[in-house]
């Protein structure tokens, strides 16, 4: 597939840029496809079968989302959201008191309540890293690893500046005082390579309706080995072992179902859901991870560009490639992506910062119209 036939695979309208993916991604037609069929199918359930609806269409989304994990089906959960995900780690992870959690300055709230909570049942402490003027985010986190980091909770970047940490390093650092490392890679999956084999986190969870362009409510979990033969959040009756045999339900069973499993949310099969998720992890397999990345990163430089003639600064040096959040002058109406919204292009205010989020179907026709609309705005 080509960059220039990606645009087709979804229903965007000409006269909207549509700058938010790392808010919500449009779901490509395929998967709305496959999802309006699968609202139909509800309305004739003899027309699909069991072992489709409750085993082979989840199995198949696990394992398209494994491979953006760098792994297989056996390391990953179905989960409805970050947040489930990242309790699911906090519940399999227990520290000593007066250890410490450490969390990136304005991370996102899911991943900061949770360690709060963590904190407090363990007798341990949350703190927060911030970085210096010039300093890396990798370089501000591993400055603070030390014997008494129980845990690091980040993702692959800041969601607020979109400055990138390498896990590798991190992870690295963490193992060597014994500390665990859970990630919300919600911000970077399927656009940003990830391999669970080199950075070695213990849990990593993304939501599905960005990046991945995926159903809201539908996202998923990564589970090291170690962590395999742990403790669910809910005891629901398909993640046991058997739960294929109907006839034998109520034959209880203390096994679970294989690898990550056991972690599934409750109604994991989501007969309406995960049609659609499965067809759209489809088509980003076949776009690829690294394909995906390169348009991105090729688009953002073309609005990087656009967006210094009016004062709109590019200034995170170590920035993720496919996130793009800029600095505003000083002279910058409070309300600028509202005003840029008259215009037709769709962007995000997270903290000071102005968030571009441009995805495959993105091309140069969107980008002169952000460059029109930053002229209409600002000049
Ligand atoms: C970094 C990050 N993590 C997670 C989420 C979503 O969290 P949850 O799935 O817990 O609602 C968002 C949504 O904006 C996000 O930006």
């Amino acid at each position: 597939m080509s960059t220039s036939s990606w645009r087709a695979l979804f229903d965007l309208p000409r006269d909207i840029a549509y700058f938010n993916a790392a808010q919500i991604g449009p779901m490509p037609r395929r998967g709305v496809e496959a999802g309006k069929a699968a609202f139909d199918a509800k309305a004739t359930p003899w027309t699909r079968t069991i072992a489709d609806e409750f085993f082979n269409a989840p199995e198949a989304a696990r394992s398209k989302a494994a491979a953006l994990f760098g792994d297989d089906a056996h390391g990953v959960a179905l989960v409805p959201a970050a947040s489930y995900g990242l309790s699911v780690a906090a519940k399999n992870i227990t520290l000593e008191p007066g250890q410490e959690i450490l969390v990136l300055a304005d991370q996102f709230p899911s991943n900061v309540y949770t360690w709060r909570t963590m904190a407090e049942r363990d007798g341990a402490s949350v703190r927060t890293v911030s970085r210096d003027q010039g300093q890396s985010w990798t370089e501000a986190l591993l400055d603070q690893i030390n014997p008494q980091t129980g845990l690091v909770a980040c993702g692959a970047l800041n969601w607020i500046d979109g400055g990138r940490i390498d896990l590798v390093a991190v992870g690295e650092k963490l193992r060597a005082v014994g500390g665990a490392l859970v990630l919300d890679l919600t911000q970077s999956l399927g656009v940003m390579a990830f391999d669970a084999k080199a950075v070695q986190p213990d849990f990593a969870v993304a939501a599905g309706y960005k990046w991945l362009l995926g159903p809201y409510t539908l996202g998923y979990l990564y589970v090291a080995p170690q962590h395999r033969s742990g403790e669910p959040l809910e005891e629901n009756w398909i993640n046991r072992a058997g739960s294929e045999d109907f006839s034998q339900l109520i034959h209880y069973r203390d096994g679970y179902q294989d690898g990550a499993r056991r972690f599934d949310m409750g109604e994991r099969s989501n007969h309406q859901l995960v049609p659609a998720a499965l067809e759209t992890l489809t088509v980003l397999e076949e776009v690829g991870v690294d394909a995906a990345a390169n348009h991105i990163a090729t688009i953002n430089d073309a609005l990087i560009e656009a967006a210094s003639a009016y004062g709109l600064r590019a200034d995170i040096p170590d920035r993720a490639p496919h996130y793009l959040s800029l600095g505003l002058p000083s002279d910058a109406p409070a309300d600028l992506a509202a005003q840029l919204d008259a215009h037709g292009v769709k962007v995000s205010q997270r903290g000071p910062r102005l968030r571009v989020a441009p995805h495959i179907y993105s091309d140069e026709i969107d980008v002169a119209r952000f460059a029109d609309a930053l002229k209409a705005v600002l000049s």
